[in-house]
Formats: C-alpha cells, structure tokens, sequence
C-alpha cells in the first residue's frame, strides 16, 4: 500500500472515531439522522414499504397535458428547447412551470423548478409532491437535471415523475433518479 492510501485511511478512521459518538445513526454525519418526515423510529420503514406510490393513469394525463399548455409560455431563446413541467401535490392540485434561461446561462431556471415555487408561492411552505411530469417541445429524451432532482426529492421524497426516456415514456421514482438525496429534516 502506498504512503498516501495509509495516510488517507488512517485520517478517515480518525475521523470516524472522532464523531461516531455523536452520529447514532450516520458515521458521516455528525448529528444523528431523521428520517423520512421526521421519523427516526422503526415504523417509518414499514409505512414505506407498505405503500408503494402511484398515480392514476387519469391523473397523469392532466399532469402531462398541463405541461404541454405551460411548455408554451418557456423563455428559451438561448438554447431553443422549451420545457413545461406538472406538479401534482397531495391535495390533488396541479401546478405548471416553464423554463426561464437568462443572458447570463446559469440564472436558467428549470420548469420543474418553476413549477415548484409557484406552488410554493401560492399555497406556502407545506408542499407535498406526489408527480411531477415533464415534457418538452422536441420530443427528445429528457429527465429531470440534478438540481432539479434534489429540489424534487425536498418536498417529494417519494414523488414519481413522468418524463421522455431513451425508449419512449417512462415513469420513476425520485429516490432511483436522485439516490441518496439530501435533506436536513
Ligand atoms: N431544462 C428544463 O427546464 N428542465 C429539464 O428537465 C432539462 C432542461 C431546460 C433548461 C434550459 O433552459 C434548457 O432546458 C436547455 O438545457
């Protein structure tokens, strides 16, 4: 083994003995980790596993219909690829967005995103995702961009999202496209 692998493994254990004591239940973290919603206990996987989430397909034709009428409204002149995007919250509502670029490329703002805080800007903080559905105006493949994925997963950790694949429509979950996302509650 080199020097530097030794060094490196040994300043990692040191680290870990360090914060271990404070981190129940995460080595890498140095407070301990809440899960889903706020849950630490046991019965926050069950209820996981027990509903596995999803959508009427009804729903999300509504969803994917209100990302097509939004797509409409992108501002793209730079890139030329206009994007809209549904957001189908807990409560059954729909919120659309569009992509806004900017002369200065990376003030873009995606449609999910926009999507997103509208909600946010109109209903408040207590947003509950459970879709979102992307379409965009070349038909092309076109999933949500990681940004968009750890904005996505802070108020949906268990949305599944609508979205053109490799191989024609496809649906996933938040948690395949973004593993191990990350939140602070
Ligand atoms: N874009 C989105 O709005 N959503 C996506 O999922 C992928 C990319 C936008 C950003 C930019 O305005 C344009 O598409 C090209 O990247």
């Amino acid at each position: 083994m080199s020097p530097e692998i030794n060094t490196r493994t040994h300043d990692r254990q040191e680290w870990t003995a360090r914060n271990h004591s404070t981190a129940r239940e995460n080595p890498y973290c140095a407070k301990p980790l809440r899960r889903y919603n706020g849950h630490s206990c046991f019965f926050s996987k069950i209820d996981w596993d027990m509903q596995k989430p999803s959508v009427p397909a009804v729903t999300r034709e509504r969803l994917l219909r209100s990302a097509r009428k939004v797509m409409k409204n992108a501002y793209a002149p730079f890139s030329k690829f206009r994007v809209g995007a549904a957001i189908l919250t807990s409560k059954g509502q729909v919120f659309a967005g569009c992509n806004v670029e900017n002369s200065s490329y990376g003030m873009t703002n995606c449609a999910e995103r926009t999507a997103i805080f509208s909600a946010i800007a109109k209903e408040g903080p207590e947003l509950d995702i459970r879709a979102v559905a992307v379409v965009n105006d070349h038909g092309v493949p076109c999933s949500p961009c990681g940004a968009c994925r750890q904005v996505i997963y802070e108020f949906g950790p268990r949305a599944i999202i609508f979205y053109q694949g490799e191989k024609g429509p496809k649906r996933s979950l938040i948690t395949d496209l973004l593993p191990e996302g990350f939140r602070l509650k």
